[in-house]
């Protein structure tokens, strides 16, 4: 804890000097104006090389007496006027990067909050019942000790590959304070998640090059892994840049890769796998971990929806027959990886599910993420047969806003379809 005593003591003392009461008297009646001029030349003279400078001090002020500020301040994202809400754009903006406010995406800065409000450590969960459990000879069958392993290495580096995406290259392009901040937020997050895998791993004294291995080694968690690092590949490149329609779809398809179909698809079997085992009483120090990475998974997809429908809004022509065409591909592509991956984890019935009720699952999840960004849905009439899925991912909370505003106007006292 942090004391305040001894900073109260000191000021005690400063106000018993009359020496200083003098000084801070002095000026008292200046003008604004005169304030600031007389700070600014005070500020100058203190960068004067004295004879009691030593060589190195010396030196120090020198280099900031040949500083040319201008310099500095041109290579600032963004013009240096103050920020009108209006000039906030989510690519391609010309507005100063560096002022948060004024708000326009009010759901960004909420989504920061609530990432603030769920924080969470991995160090946090008792995995003493898992280490027994994972040691014993026939504390868990075969099929379940593939699935403990299978996931634990795809996530370990999947999480690993959203994190570099976000920091490499959807940060630099997302020309929006509000929205980076919570990119910033989600960042730390996915190293969380990292590390709570490392945990696991560790705890339960698994071969860690076998694990963090599997995206290289196994075919169905390689391709998953490659299928995304494609769409990172040309927006990585430090000289990308946005602002032609071909390049602003480029960077729209990055966001429905690794928004709508790494976060929104291809966690979802192995979620599905490790939570099913905590409902059956095992493995429940890693399935809480899961719980948690979950909750926050599910606002990184929201986020990600958000941003994808607030480009559309403001970028129409972005959204035409042929780019409808590839995210619907996109997202269908994916369904299909996870599809094969449910396939390869579970070769038989295992957790009372098995992979033809997973293929269903997946069906309905790609639905829905087909109809978040405005698509229709390729797969008719299908179901969900977890529900317990969405008790636990709280749907209310899954909600992402412009959901969230269309059920708000249904409800709006205006208009009743009573
Ligand atoms: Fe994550
Ligand atoms: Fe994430």
């Amino acid at each position: 804890m942090l004391s305040w005593d001894e900073f109260d003591k000191e000021d005690g003392a400063e106000a018993a000097s009359p020496a200083k009461n003098n000084a801070a008297q002095a000026g008292a009646d200046m003008s604004l104006e005169k304030l600031n001029q007389v700070g600014g030349n005070a500020a100058l003279e203190a960068r004067a090389v004295d004879a009691s400078d030593s060589a190195a001090v010396a030196r120090a002020k020198q280099a900031l007496n040949d500083l040319d500020i201008q310099e500095g301040l041109d290579e600032l994202e963004g013009s240096s006027a103050r920020v009108e809400v209006g000039d906030k754009q989510m690519i391609n903006a010309r507005a100063d990067l560096n002022q948060l406010v004024p708000f326009k995406y009010d759901w960004a800065w909420q989504k920061y909050l609530d990432g603030c409000a769920n924080h969470w450590m991995p160090q946090e969960v008792n995995m003493t019942a898992d280490i027994a459990l994972w040691k014993s000879a026939d504390g868990l069958t075969e099929d379940e000790r593939r699935i403990v392993k299978r996931n634990l290495g795809f996530f370990s580096t999947a999480d690993s590959l959203v994190a570099n995406n976000l920091v490499l290259a959807v940060y630099r392009l997302i020309t929006n304070p509000e929205c980076r901040q919570y990119i910033l937020r989600q960042a730390f997050e996915e190293a969380i998640h990292t590390h709570a895998y490392q945990y696991c791993i560790e705890s339960l004294g698994m071969d860690e090059g076998e694990i963090f291995n599997m995206y290289h080694e196994i075919p169905s968690v390689a391709k998953k892994a490659s299928w995304g690092l494609k769409y990172t590949r040309s927006i990585s490149d430090p000289k990308f840049e946005t602002g032609t329609p071909e390049t602003d779809r480029q960077f729209l398809k990055n966001l429905i890769a690794y928004y709508c179909v790494l976060e929104g698809i291809f966690f979802y079997c192995g979620f599905t796998q490790i939570l099913s085992m905590g409902r059956r009483n095992k493995m429940t120090g890693t399935a809480e971990q899961f719980q948690y990475i979950l909750r926050d998974e599910s606002m990184h997809l929201n986020f990600g929806i958000d941003m994808i429908n607030q480009i559309k809004i403001e970028n129409p022509h972005l959204w035409d027959a042929t780019m409808k065409d590839e995210a619907t591909q996109m997202i269908l592509q994916g369904a299909q990886l996870e599809i094969e991956y449910a396939r390869d984890t579970m070769p038989r019935g295992v957790l009372g599910m098995n992979a033809a009720m997973m293929e269903d699952y997946l069906k309905f999840i790609a639905n829905r993420r087909l109809t978040q960004i405005g698509l229709k849905e390729e797969y008719p009439g299908t179901t969900n047969p977890f529900p317990w899925m969405s008790e636990i991912m709280d749907l209310k909370k899954e909600k992402n806003f412009f959901e969230t505003r269309v059920i708000e106007y249904q409800t709006g006292g205006a208009l009743s379809w009573d």
